[in-house]
């Protein structure tokens, strides 16, 4: 009798231990629909229905719940990557679904697997509404083992230029890949692409042949809160804990942030010598690129030193292409003699466009100070003293230093660059929003009345 019952209770206490450990309850009779034909018996059509909610089973995490977030797991099936590898990755995504808040209006979960191309079939955003289906179809009977070359970079792309993404939300791919793509500078390339489009990169490196370089090309900064190595496999527990509240917590990134309207009155002078132009056209590309709206109050100067044109000077918001003959042979003005123009471009722009916020915008690089740094200062402190906001822009090898960051008036508008512009998504960002604040600042009432 007490034997019966000690029997009856471990079998209780058993399931409950089972039943919190499977994500899955075969008994369930829900289940039976997703089983393969074959095992059924008899065949039969069963209608699709709704799952139920079923919280007792919900994995979801406090931090994920009702986050507005796109997330897509790349899965890397080539030839390099040992099967067993290949099931931990469905694993490793299944384990990382099961912690988020899926349904529509909140997490939503893509998933595909590349080798040569992106395989067929991959599970888009809008597939499946409940957290259930979802996982019943990260599964390799139907994404199944490939193999064939690693070309990271056209899986990636298929993600960047995938539709389905929403605006404005948190939108993150996860790259799962033993780090050995076929054109490593592709694969850089997109993920850079990727990267400034707003997403989010986190990368799991699998398998035998590792790759940090790679690793380090595909993922957003900072490399130890984005990269995991999953070869070590003491982090096949750290990154089912830590992914899913990590890319939750992730705010959108808001790219083309800079909204203008017609209230908005600016202008912009983008300042560069020859040494930076490249830079310089980069990244007032870019800006003009991310900015949206009615932007019909708003100038733009280029004085750069290959730009000659007149027209570049006071023109209508656009990008310097429009403006500037791109290979037209640089003089190499010193810096003093672009900013004199600069300063005849601002006050030509107030007696044309009256009471606006004025920008300039400042490239500087180790030898653009050398020669003639004085001059320099006292320039930017007449800019300051009539109200025009500086904006510096610092791509030198070694910092231009504090006596000039000190002089201008705002800290937050010293950008430093350390080396190539390139991957430096962050400062970019930075820049973008630094110019944008400037440039729609409320115009100071308190202009003297005249008398
Ligand atoms: C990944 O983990 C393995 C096993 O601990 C280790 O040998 C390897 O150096 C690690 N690789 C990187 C790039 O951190």
């Amino acid at each position: 009798m007490a034997s019966s019952i000690l029997f009856v209770i471990s079998v209780v206490l058993l399931g409950r231990a089972f039943g919190q450990s499977f994500e899955y309850n075969y008994a369930d009779p829900d289940y039976d629909q997703f089983r393969p034909t074959a095992e059924r018996d008899p065949p039969q059509v069963r209608p699709l229905v709704e799952r139920p909610p079923q919280p007792e089973r919900d994995q979801t995490i406090e931090g994920c719940l009702n986050k507005k977030m796109d997330i897509y797991f790349v899965l890397d099936s080539s030839t390099s990557i040992y099967v067993l590898d290949y099931r931990r990755q469905l694993q490793f995504a299944r384990d990382v679904v099961a912690r988020l808040d899926i349904n529509p209006s909140s997490t939503r979960v893509g998933l595909l697997t590349f080798s040569d191309q992106v395989n067929e079939r991959p599970i888009e955003l809008n597939r499946y509404t409940n957290k259930g289906d979802l996982l019943l179809n990260i599964k390799e009977d139907i994404l199944p083992y490939r193999t064939g070359i690693t070309n990271t970079d056209l899986a990636i792309r298929y993600v960047r230029e995938n539709r389905d993404f929403r605006q404005d939300i948190t939108k993150v791919i996860v790259v799962i890949t033993d780090g050995g793509s076929r054109s490593p500078g592709q694969t850089a390339r997109e993920a850079e692409l990727a990267r400034e489009q707003g997403f989010y990169l986190f990368v799991i490196g699998v398998g035998q042949y590792q790759e940090p370089a790679e690793w380090q090309s595909i993922a957003s900064d900072p490399d130890s809160n984005f990269i995991y190595n999953l070869t070590n496999f003491l982090n096949l527990e750290v990154v089912k804990a830590t992914l899913p509240s990590r890319a939750c917590s992730l705010p959108p990134l808001l790219v083309g942030n800079c909204r203008v309207s017609n209230l908005n009155y600016g202008s912009i002078f983008y300042v560069a010598t020859g040494r930076v132009l490249d830079n310089a056209y980069q990244l007032s590309n870019n800006f003009v690129a991310r900015t949206s709206g009615d932007s019909s109050n708003i100038h733009v100067s280029y004085i750069l030193d290959n730009c000659d044109t007149p027209t570049a000077e006071n023109a209508f918001f656009a990008s310097p292409e429009q403006y500037c003959s791109r290979y037209s042979a640089g003089s190499n003005s010193p810096l003093s003699e672009l900013l004199t123009r600069a300063e005849s471009a601002t006050i030509t722009n107030r007696q044309d466009f009256g009471d606006n916020n004025q920008v300039v915008v400042l490239f500087l690089d180790d030898d653009s100070l050398r020669f003639n740094s004085d001059q320099i200062r006292s320039k930017l402190q007449s800019f300051e003293a009539q109200g025009v906001e500086i904006i510096v822009v610092d791509i030198s090898r070694r910092g231009v230093g504090t006596a000039l960051q000190n002089l201008i008036l705002r800290r937050e508008n010293y950008i430093r660059f350390s080396g190539s512009i390139t991957g430096q998504d962050q400062l970019h960002r930075s820049l973008i929003e630094r110019t944008c604040t400037a440039l729609t600042r409320p115009i100071e009432e308190g202009t003297p009345e005249e008398v």
